[in-house]
């Protein structure tokens, strides 16, 4: 099986890093129309190429790393030479669905939607994943290849907006969580650069005691409010300044915004 990845940019080189590491034995063509950040990769045994036709050619997984309004026109443009019984279409593409996928192929092929995030560029992306009925059954395949980018998420088409947000926009809120954090930190008398190094692990470190206990963040947060306590004090009063209901709010504003468009 041979991956080509068509539109090497930003999260096409995360994906491309992500393969050669996590898949090393498996063959990978790279195209962008300027090759020249991408031409180191042919020394790894990547196939670099401006030509899209060497790539359709040549693999049988195509991953669609273009920018969302380019993807369906590049189908379309290229449908002649796409093999329903070789190739599986995988697009990263913001809201570009998996019908007009299938609409400017012109064909009945294993379609894939992937919404990863910009933590790809550290391996560490939440990805969510959705695909049609794939007849050439590429689902494990697929999923290896995004695993390569961190984690992913098994997830129905019609939750790929709600994907959008929590996931790819949730790194946005997550930040400007951490940002607020830190400005508190230099207030009660840490200089910004501590006050970043403390706030990342420490948001680090939670994750992990949710991602590796399986418990529920309340559960951890019991842990750290002793009776009286100065921690339950400051969550009380965040709460009272609307702290829970103004990250839901933003998250169904955005949600709501994301629908419309
Ligand atoms: N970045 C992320 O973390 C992230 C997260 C979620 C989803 N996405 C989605 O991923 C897609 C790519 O995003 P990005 O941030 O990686 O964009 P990007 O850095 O602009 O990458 C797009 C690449 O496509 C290449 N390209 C343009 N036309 C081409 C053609 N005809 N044939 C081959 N290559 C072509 C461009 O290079 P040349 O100009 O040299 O051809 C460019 O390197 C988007 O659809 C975006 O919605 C990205």
């Amino acid at each position: 099986m041979k991956i080509g990845i068509i539109g090497c940019g930003n999260l096409g080189v995360s994906l491309l890093e992500g393969v050669l590491s996590e898949m090393p034995d498996i063959e990978v063509y790279a195209s962008k129309r300027d090759v020249s950040s991408i031409a180191h990769y042919a020394s790894k045994k990547v196939t670099v190429t401006d030509d899209n036709q060497v790539v359709i050619a040549h693999c049988d997984v195509l991953i669609f790393a273009l920018k969302p309004y380019t993807v369906l026109p590049f189908i379309h443009e290229h449908r002649e030479f796409l093999d329903p019984k070789r190739h599986t279409l995988v697009s990263v593409a913001t809201g570009i669905t998996m019908s007009q996928i299938l609409e400017a192929s012109g064909n009945n092929y294993g379609v894939y939607r992937a919404m990863p995030n910009t933590a790809a560029a550290v391996n560490e992306s939440m990805t969510a994943l959705s695909s049609n009925e794939d007849p050439l059954n590429r689902a494990a395949f697929v999923q290896e290849i995004f695993n390569g980018l961190g984690t992913t998420v098994h997830i129905d088409e019609s939750l790929m907006n709600a994907a959008t947000i929590l996931g790819a926009c949730g790194v946005a809120y997550v930040l400007r969580f951490m940002r607020a954090m830190i400005q508190g930190g230099i207030e009660v008398g840490f200089d910004a650069k501590t006050a970043t190094q403390i706030v990342s692990q420490t948001m680090k470190g939670a994750s992990e005691l949710i991602l590796q206990n399986g418990s529920h963040p309340e559960q951890e947060i019991d842990k750290v409010t002793t009776p009286k306590g100065c921690t339950i004090v400051g969550l009380n009063e965040m709460e009272h300044s609307g702290f829970s209901s103004s990250l839901i709010k933003g998250i169904t504003a955005s949600y709501e915004k994301i629908n419309k468009e």
